[in-house]
């Protein structure tokens, strides 16, 4: 079926329309006008509590929200991602990390052949592994059972590791200290190691490609700083293994391929937290945890796949965020967990929606005459309260916000839950409301003040309510998210799959790092500001 371009669909000049009545329409009226307008705006499904009454839409915005999605074929790309069809068409791949998470007995073809059972073998060789590391089993060169993980890796190779460690750590084996080294600045590398003891530590080097000018900076200074504590080649056995597609280069590195837990091209490295490249999140939380928060991903992605438009979490996410980012003109998004634990969570998510959705043609390799991914960015409540909450609430620009809580902490101390929680609503509740300037009158502000003190309102969130952060709710929060980053790159017709948008900058840095290496004085031929710019680095770089 031929879709005809985004601007020119019924259902997209059919919104434009309505835009155009509603934009001024204030939440207060909305919610005057309802009374019941929270409870109806509200969904209970997958054990989470979504509750999208404080958004700018009226029944009329979502149906003709829902008729784009079903304009744009998402029910169809829905079912071509299930099916194992290859919709990264860039690359000529399947995008399939719902496999990652199919019950055994499930059959996802790709190329003629059931990738469940093979998924399911790095699963269970996996788990003997982790159990191995948190027994002690595992020995290290000297005997010494292994006490530190340390995950080498970028991009989807590290912010998925770093922010499941970070959001599961209440479940993780204490015992053992988790690191993850990312930036080729060898502070990083430094830093994460300087307190370890080599004949304890275990390096885990993940790459999709295990070609990652960073990541394989970083593994060949861990290979030496093993070598100058333990000395001898063979301990690399005993304190490397690989997490890669790439067997050939893995084996290069020196790593026996026995040591090396594979994944697939299929699996997109931002899509990619729940396949091996989550084997310090296993070791850290063990296998059946691991489990559970695939049981997670995989309630979400059933969700996602039959339940109707109209109740779909994570359409209706993406859906908004298309309303807000295509008609409101709003350019970001605040994501903002009232939880600790999520700290990493906006970060992780910065590459999951940006390096998917940031693109400017369509499959066909259009350009496109409208915007595509809106900036993601976030910080924990209530710490963002005391920082940048100020813009959200008086700035001149619009951002939706997403909020995310939970009913019961982790950790039950004093009034800190009921503390934070009260933020959150009380949020929500003044983002949307505001404070208009006859109330600041009445409560007695100066005249003078009164414009300062007013607060507009009509700021749109979404509250998230969970019961507990737990490995199987962490598993459903990405997922509504990986699901809500398909449903918008559906509608703009926009591969969500490929990142070419990262090979210009590698490329150009492979060609100037001879020129800062190199003896004499390299012949420069970039533009005037790139070769001053060497120049100087190399000068000062001399005087050290
Ligand atoms: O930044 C580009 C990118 O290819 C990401 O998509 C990926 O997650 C990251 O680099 C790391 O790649 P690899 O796992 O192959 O080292």
């Amino acid at each position: 079926m031929d879709i005809l371009p985004l601007t020119r669909r019924p259902s997209w000049r059919a919104l434009q329309a309505h835009f155009e009545k509603l934009h001024t329409v204030h939440l207060r009226t909305l919610f005057a006008e309802d009374p019941r307008r929270g409870e109806r705006f509200a969904l209970e499904a997958l054990g989470l509590y979504f509750d999208y009454s404080k958004h700018r839409v009226t029944e009329e915005t979502l149906r003709l929200l829902i008729g784009l999605a079903e304009e744009s074929g998402l029910r169809r790309r829905i079912d071509a991602m299930f099916g194992g069809e290859k919709i990264n068409v860039t690359e000529q791949r399947a995008v399939l990390h719902v496999a990652l998470r199919a019950p055994k007995g499930a059959t996802i073809v790709v190329d003629g052949e059931n990738v469940v059972p093979q998924v399911h073998a790095v699963l269970e060789r996996m788990a003997a592994f982790a159990e191995r590391i948190r027994n002690g089993n595992w020995r290290g060169h000297t005997g010494k059972p292994i006490r530190n993980i340390v995950n080498i890796g970028i991009g989807g190779s590290d912010l998925g590791p770093v922010m499941a460690y970070e959001a599961l750590r209440f479940y993780s084996r204490r015992a053992l200290t988790f690191r993850f080294v990312s930036n080729v600045d060898a502070t990083d590398f430094v830093e994460a190691t300087h307190d370890l003891d080599q004949a304890e530590t275990l390096f885990i080097v993940s790459s999709k490609t295990f070609t990652t000018l960073e990541t394989m900076t970083n593994a060949r200074t861990a290979r030496q700083w093993c070598l100058q504590a333990l000395g001898d080649e063979s301990a690399i056995a005993k304190h490397f293994v690989a997490v890669s597609t790439n067997a050939a280069e893995v084996t290069k590195f020196g790593i026996d391929t026995g040591n090396m837990f594979g994944f697939w091209d299929w699996v997109g490295g931002r899509y990619s937290m729940d396949s091996a490249i989550g084997l310090s999140t296993m070791i850290a939380i063990g296998p059946q945890q691991f489990q559970a928060m695939l049981d997670g991903f995989r309630a979400v992605d059933e969700h996602f796949r039959s339940t109707p438009f109209e109740r779909n979490i994570p359409v209706l996410m993406g859906l908004l965020s298309i309303w807000y980012n295509n008609f409101f003109g709003a350019q970001t998004v605040a994501v903002l967990p009232y939880e600790q634990y999520l700290k990493r969570f906006p970060a992780y998510l910065q590459q999951l929606t940006m390096e998917s959705n940031g693109k400017q043609v369509t499959l066909d390799g259009s350009v496109v005459d409208y915007q595509t991914s809106p900036v993601y960015w976030g910080e924990p409540g209530t710490n963002g309260q005391h920082s940048f909450y100020q813009l959200i609430h008086q700035g001149t620009k619009l951002i939706p916000c997403d909020l995310i809580g939970f009913a019961k902490p982790l950790h039950s101390v004093g009034r800190h839950h009921d503390l934070l929680m009260a933020n959150v609503f009380a949020q929500a509740e003044a983002l949307a409301f505001g404070k208009p300037a006859d109330q600041v009158r009445a409560e007695g502000v100066p005249q003078a003040l009164v414009a300062h003190r007013v607060f507009e309102g009509n700021i749109p969130t979404t509250t998230l309510l969970a019961e507990r952060l737990t490995p199987e709710t962490l598993g459903k929060l990405v997922a509504l998210y990986e699901h809500s980053v398909f449903t918008q790159g559906a509608v703009w017709g926009i591969n969500s799959f490929d990142q070419w948008g990262v090979e210009l900058g590698k490329a150009l840095a492979q060609r100037i790092v001879p020129e800062l290496e190199g003896a004499g004085e390299p012949e420069l031929r970039h533009d005037s500001s790139t070769n001053a710019l060497i120049r100087r680095y190399r000068r000062q770089r001399g005087s050290e």
